[in-house]
């Protein structure tokens, strides 16, 4: 059984968030006086919110944010910037647009690559990572189908950046949010799951009683492409952070 990877419980999805601001913030400063640059890999969905909301009240309390670099984890494949559930409005509405980050230093892949521009599109985004240095963090949610990014059941682990289809769960998952599981896009643009275990440090957070039955199981399973979260038992410094809701059905001890 793999043992890298660790988990903490904190009472609230607050402290948590609280928790990672802190982290990034400590990165940002310490980067900022070597005058380097940081390179975080960044997640949308409910989850993150609270992070970001930290994010923007350390920036108006003077932390500088012009030295780092993004990379989104994903983008919906067909969804123009300008749509309300597109990822871009996502990321500028809830972080972005409250930070100084160097709009050139924001990478999220873009929705209106035209198939056959595809393939080149997704190399040239791992190349601008590595260009970067690498991810220094990266942050992620998990679906209720154990998915990361969109890096669905199925995955497997030396994929780098890549054109996927969603699962039903996902689709399921976002329906609301589109009007209707109609209206939810079937492709999307994902970091593969080889780029994720390529960053030096990986948090997933996970909040609520909905994500305790998934969070107990990439904790406790073997590798497998069934659950994508578990191919974070092979990174060397990857790291659930949970609220109690989460954590519910991990067993004591
Ligand atoms: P959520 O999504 O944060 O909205 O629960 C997480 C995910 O699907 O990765």
């Amino acid at each position: 059984m793999p043992a890298t990877l660790t988990h903490q419980v904190f009472p609230t999805a607050e402290d948590a968030s609280a928790a990672l601001a802190t982290e990034i913030e400590t990165l940002v400063r310490v980067r900022a006086s070597e005058n380097r640059p940081v390179v975080l890999g960044l997640a949308t969905g409910s989850t993150p919110i609270r992070l970001y909301s930290e994010l923007a009240q350390l920036h108006r309390m003077g932390l500088s944010f012009a030295n780092v670099i993004t990379f989104n984890l994903d983008e919906y494949l067909g969804l123009e910037r300008s749509h309300a559930e597109s990822y871009w409005q996502f990321m500028h509405f809830s972080l972005f647009d409250h930070l100084d980050i160097p709009p050139e230093n924001i990478h999220i892949p873009d929705g209106t690559i035209a198939d056959e521009d595809l393939a080149s599109y997704c190399a040239g985004y791992e190349a601008a990572i590595r260009e970067a240095g690498g991810i220094d963090l990266q942050v992620l949610g998990i679906g209720h189908n154990g998915h990361i990014g969109f890096n669905e059941p199925g995955s497997l682990p030396e994929v780098a950046t890549h054109v996927t289809s969603l699962n039903e769960i996902t689709i399921r998952d976002a329906a609301r949010a589109f009007g209707g599981a109609e209206f939810v896009p079937t492709r999307a643009i994902t970091m593969g799951v080889r780029t994720i275990l390529d960053a030096r440090r990986v948090v997933l957070m996970a909040f609520g009683t909905s994500k305790a039955q998934v969070v107990s199981e990439a904790l406790t399973s073997e590798v497998t492409a069934d659950l994508p979260a578990t191919y974070l038992h092979n990174h060397q410094d990857a790291t659930f952070y949970l609220d109690e809701e989460a954590a519910s059905m991990l067993s004591q001890g």
